[in-house]
């Protein structure tokens, strides 16, 4: 008999923006796998109703399996929503080749890969993929670049898959979200912390570089009151290409894409603690 109810994934769905989106899809009726990390966290999903899957989104035996218990349990997909990811804050220059392939292989890779293989579901359904992009990929600060730069090759592999999963019925939606409530900036600041050494050039500037990693949790909107406007615009009959919300979503691109350079680095440098240019001196000079 053919399933009825209407099926959701979601990745990196034990906090933050991922959970308040289960919730709400399963307000509405959908039946939600969210994919999670550590065991511990399987008991209080299925608790709320959810169906969780442990996965790491960079590990392809995980991802082998959480797949084949996807396709075991379900005959569709209707959304596969591409939410695991993190923040990899510091100075650009501060990065190890492993720390810039986690990033790249988080935030992008791992989304490529599970698109892939959910691809027969979704065609089958007509579902829709889902991109969780960031205003980073627009507004670029200093010590986020790395993340940043993740994110706006996220926004280039959700225009192209719009474009190449349109054949086969399957809609691509970009989620573009400001600042939103969530563990996002404890773990930007674990990383950043993990990062910066006393031996790094930046290190003068390491208070701007804090100040960085928490700036989405400074004024974020609630993760549910995010997910409700998200979802609204989801599950219309003819969901938008990009959907914007959350603190920011609409002001930050707009200055980016408007502002002059020299107007925008001014404002950057008194938000971040730049000191004058010219100012910081290599150890070895
Ligand atoms: N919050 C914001 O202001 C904001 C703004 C723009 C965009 N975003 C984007 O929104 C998405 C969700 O972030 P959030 O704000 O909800 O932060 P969050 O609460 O930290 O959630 C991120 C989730 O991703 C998971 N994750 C990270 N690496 C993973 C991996 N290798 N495999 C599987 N899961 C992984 C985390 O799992 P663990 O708990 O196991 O680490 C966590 O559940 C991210 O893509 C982020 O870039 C957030």
């Amino acid at each position: 008999m053919e399933q009825m109810q209407k099926v959701a994934l979601i990745t990196g769905a034990g906090s933050g923006i991922g959970r308040a989106l289960a919730l709400e899809l399963q307000s509405h009726n959908f039946q939600v796998y969210v994919s999670v990390r550590r065991d511990s966290q399987l008991n209080e999903l299925r608790a709320l109703g959810l169906y969780p899957l442990l996965l790491d989104v960079n590990d392809p035996q995980a991802l082998d399996l959480a797949i084949q218990q996807l396709e075991q349990q379900t005959t569709r997909l209707d959304l596969l929503i591409n939410n695991a990811g993190f923040g990899a804050m510091g100075p650009v220059l501060d990065f190890s080749t492993a720390e810039l392939n986690q990033q790249f292989q988080t935030n992008v890779f791992s989304v490529i890969q599970l698109t892939r293989r959910c691809l027969p579901l979704l065609a089958k359904t007509g579902g829709t993929v889902v991109n969780i992009g960031s205003v980073s990929a627009d507004f670029v600060t200093p010590f986020a670049g790395i993340y940043c730069a993740s994110k706006a090759a996220l926004h280039a592999v959700n225009t192209a898959l719009r474009l190449e999963l349109a054949p086969f019925g399957i809609h691509t939606v970009l989620v573009q979200p400001g600042a939103i409530a969530s563990a996002f900036g404890d773990t930007a600041s674990a990383h950043a912390g993990q990062l910066l050494s006393a031996q790094s050039p930046w290190w003068p500037l390491r208070d701007g570089i804090a100040k960085r990693a928490a700036a989405s949790q400074q004024k974020p909107t609630p993760a549910a009151l995010f997910a409700k406007k998200v979802v609204a615009q989801l599950l219309q009959s003819r969901p938008p290409r990009r959907i914007r919300a959350g603190y920011g979503s609409w002001a930050l691109p707009f200055l980016a894409k408007f502002l002059p350079d020299a107007l925008l680095d001014l404002l950057l440098r008194r938000q971040f603690l730049l000191p004058e240019n010219g100012s910081l001196k290599l150890k070895s000079d």
